[in-house]
């Protein structure tokens, strides 16, 4: 199979238009020229790597070179960058977002507990689908914030499932580091999809990876992929767009975002650890058809918050808990592994309503990450910033 270096040209393509631009901005003509004539090399090799525009990129490799070649002749006067982009509007990144794409079947019922949260939340999607008069701008940038696992996923995947929405589920740090450089104009294709396939939820996670300052080009390029977001954001509030697009964007880290980023979030929603209630909210979720009647509830979720359990670690907790059970009813089970699969389909697993033992036992072995300092921080940022 042929090496793609389409990704690799394609960062150092924008890496040497970078230069260009940097050495037009301080009038060094020799350097313009020489990075000109990089950035049409570049396109060259891109042509030969991409068969099915090679026509498209040869014709801008021309252009480049032409420029070079001006600038080398009659200084740095005229004319400019040439015009259009290295591709044309996203057609290359459609595998990428089509890849993105995930029907949500879960459901605000999927959820334990986070009662205002969630209510927020509900409101905020109502109100941007329904017929509204045009004065009244619903908000298309969400950010939820809070400690790990305590349900920024769920509820963005809830929102999309309860609106029959398409789904864009983007890791920020993962759309950066694959699409170095090219991350800005990946964001704004995908939100060309986005529009195409309304209505749509765009899931950003991890989004204070885009306003972390990371240092060097990436730092350039996180920066210049914000933007595009944020103008992306924005443009949904124009009324000549009928179509819903809903930005969410997920953070366990808001300190880490920028001022800037911060306030084209003007909805924000605080997702905290699960209080006492919460924790048997979730707790019956993930015990549902077991049987619980014998568990004392009220002192396992005791000790859920006590021990700072976020909501992944009570689905943990239930899982251990009910791998109790199962091992205490079916001694034996390693002993069957022999048996092929239709002989164990002909088998059936010994199960019985779980007991407060099952939940002690589990109990000592989840080890939840979260300290009451990380905690501390999370809540006060919330009291000082949280929308
Ligand atoms: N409130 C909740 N109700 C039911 N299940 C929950 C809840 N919170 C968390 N969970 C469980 O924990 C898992 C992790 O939750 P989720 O991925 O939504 O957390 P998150 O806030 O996005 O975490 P991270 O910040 O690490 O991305 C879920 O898949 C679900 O099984
Ligand atoms: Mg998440």
């Amino acid at each position: 199979m042929p090496v793609d270096l389409s990704g690799p040209l394609r960062s150092e393509f924008e890496k040497a238009r970078e230069a260009y631009e940097k050495a037009r901005g301080e009038g060094n003509s020799q350097r313009a020229s020489e990075q000109a004539a990089k950035c049409a090399r570049l396109l060259s090799l891109l042509a030969d790597n991409i068969p099915h525009e090679h026509r498209s990129y040869k014709d801008k490799a021309k252009k480049w070179e032409d420029l070079a070649r001006s600038i080398k002749e009659k200084g740095l006067r005229e004319p400019r960058e040439p015009e259009g982009d290295v591709r044309p509007a996203g057609l290359e990144f459609r595998d990428y977002i089509e890849g993105l794409i995930s029907t949500s079947e879960i459901t605000w019922g999927d959820i334990g507990g986070l009662e205002e949260p969630k209510r927020l939340l509900q409101e905020t999607v109502v109100i941007a689908a329904m017929k509204k008069p045009e004065a009244i701008k619903p908000w298309t940038g969400i950010l939820l914030y809070g400690p790990p696992g305590t349900g920024k996923t769920l509820l963005a995947a809830a929102a999309a499932g309860s609106l029959k929405a398409t789904f864009f589920n983007v890791s920020a740090d993962k759309v950066l580091s694959k699409y170095y450089g090219e991350s800005s104009r990946l964001i704004a294709a995908l939100y060309e999809v986005a529009l195409e396939r309304s209505p749509a939820i765009v899931f950003i996670d991890e989004m204070d990876a885009l306003t972390l300052s990371r240092g060097g080009d990436s730092n350039e390029a996180s920066r210049r992929t914000l933007s595009t977001l944020l103008s992306q954001i924005d443009g949904f509030k124009s009324k000549k767009s009928q179509r819903l697009v809903l930005t969410l964007a997920a953070t366990n880290t808001p300190w880490d975002m920028d001022t800037a980023a911060l306030s084209r979030f003007s909805r924000r929603i605080h997702i905290p650890l699960p209080d006492a209630g919460d924790a048997i909210e979730i707790i019956k979720l993930n015990t549902s058809g077991l049987g619980i009647a014998q568990v004392d509830l009220n002192s396992v979720a005791r000790e859920c918050h006590a021990g700072l359990f976020s909501g992944r670690e009570i689905t943990y907790l239930c899982q251990e808990a009910v791998w109790n059970m199962i091992r205490q009813e079916n001694p034996n089970l390693a002993q069957l592994s022999p048996l092929s699969f239709d002989e164990l389909r002909g088998k059936t697993l010994k199960t019985r309503a779980l007991k407060d033992s099952d939940f002690h036992a589990a109990l000592g072995k989840i080890k939840p990450p979260l300290t009451e300092a990380r905690l501390a921080k999370d809540s006060q940022w919330a009291s000082d910033f949280g929308g």
